[in-house]
């Protein structure tokens, strides 16, 4: 792999946002680790693909979180930018949200993004590199059976800021992107008909957004562009934070 190009490790990179922020980063001229648990669709989506090294790893497994840095370092020995973009949606109402399910979220949605983060902190070091972390509008705003994934996305944009205020004396950014509803396999799996009107009623831009809008944020904060951002959370999300009630009624 070549030493002069950027690298940018992007976690859950088989699909979605995670594929489309991939493929933006190589035609920005970086190379891409692609990291995924999914090794039948990694491999899918990273054959053809110059600049790239796909790594099969669990974000939620310690030991394979580690293996993944020591893969990363041999091949590349540097980064210059960390995405943890791979992330689980379930949803359920809280007096129906087991143990077992609440654990699933947060292993990969929390413990994920603390232990690649970790992990990647002496390579950042090294590179004055950026994270950027992937939360959501459920982080920012509570909605119902969003208790595990909405608390974990929560958790997500106060780690950023963690991780901002202890790590810029390395000259390490961490921002996070809290992107709204987008038509990916993860959402379309939790997202019923009536939520998807709602989304419509309640954005501002009154549609879904696209991976590669999200994508371009996701990418703009790890470019030295934004090389004097930190510990902010930018939601791609078509407005839908920022606005409170009455969209509808004027719609109509
Ligand atoms: N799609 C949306 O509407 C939406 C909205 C807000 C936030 N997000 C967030 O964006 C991120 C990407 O979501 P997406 O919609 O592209 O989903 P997706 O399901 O299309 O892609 C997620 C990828 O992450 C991988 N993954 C899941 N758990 C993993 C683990 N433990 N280790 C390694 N890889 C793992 C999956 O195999 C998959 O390839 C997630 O963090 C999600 O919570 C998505």
């Amino acid at each position: 792999m070549a030493q002069d190009k950027k690298l940018a490790v992007v976690t859950g990179a088989a699909r979605g946002i995670g594929l489309a922020t991939a493929r933006l980063f190589l035609a920005q001229g970086w190379q891409v680790a692609m990291v995924d648990r999914d090794r039948d669709e990694l491999m899918q989506a990273s054959a053809g693909l110059d600049d790239v090294l796909a790594l099969s790893t669990d974000v939620s497994d310690p030991a394979q979180v580690d293996d993944m840095m020591v893969r990363i370092d041999a091949e590349f020995g540097r980064l210059d930018a960390l995405v943890n973009n791979a992330g689980v949606a379930e949803f359920g109402p809280i007096e129906d949200c087991g143990f077992a399910m609440w654990r699933r979220v947060m292993a990969t949605n929390l413990d994920g993004v603390f232990l690649c983060s970790q992990a990647a902190m002496p390579a950042l070091k090294a590179h004055a590199g950026a994270i950027v972390n992937i939360a959501s509008i459920s982080g920012l705003r509570a909605s119902t059976l969003r208790v595990a994934y909405g608390t974990s996305k929560a958790a997500v944009i106060q780690l950023t800021k963690q991780q901002a205020a202890e790590l810029g004396e390395f000259g390490i950014r961490a921002n996070c992107v809290c992107p709204g509803p987008v038509r990916t396999k993860l959402a379309m799996a939790v997202h019923s008909q009536e939520i998807i009107d709602a989304y419509h009623d309640a954005i501002p831009l009154a549609r879904y957004g696209q991976e590669d809008e999200i994508a371009e944020v996701i990418t703009f904060l790890c470019s030295d562009k934004a090389s004097y951002v930190t510990g902010q959370v930018l939601a791609a999300d078509g407005g839908f934070e920022s606005t409170g009630v009455g969209l509808p009624a004027l719609r109509r």
